[in-house]
């Protein structure tokens, strides 16, 4: 049912816990199964100025494809630009993951729109 990928980062996730002091939080549930996902960034400047995600980690409480996709999104964020962290869809998580079973697709919105609502959380701060 699960592709290699999957189980690989379901059984041995990356980026797994929290930052302290984080520069923004995400957090979404999905009310039909419970499961919640939490993402954490830290957002530096590079040497061009542009606003990079230096960190990111994750907590979620949920199935094997919303750890899987945590885990996924916090390794195709990192070291991202904003803009570029901002274009990462649930489709690009559930590729890079080698594909995720047709009724989990929907687990993959979760990391797509936890990383969205961190940086949203990161640029209402600044204001
Ligand atoms: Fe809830 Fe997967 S079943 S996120």
């Amino acid at each position: 049912m699960y592709s290699k990928k999957v189980l690989e980062h379901f059984t041995r996730p990356h980026n797994q816990g929290v930052i302290k002091n984080p520069s923004g939080v995400g957090m979404v549930g999905n009310p039909t199964c419970g499961d919640m996902m939490k993402i954490y960034i830290k957002v530096k400047k590079d040497s061009k100025k542009r606003e990079v995600i230096s960190d990111i980690k994750f907590e979620t409480l949920g199935c094997a494809s919303a750890i899987a996709t945590s885990s996924m999104i916090t390794d195709l964020a990192k070291n991202k630009t904003l803009e570029e962290a901002l274009k990462i869809t649930r489709n690009d998580v559930a590729e890079a993951l080698e594909g995720l079973p047709p009724i989990k697709m929907h687990c993959s919105n979760l990391a797509a729109d936890s990383l969205r609502e961190a940086i949203k959380d990161y640029r209402e701060r600044k204001k």
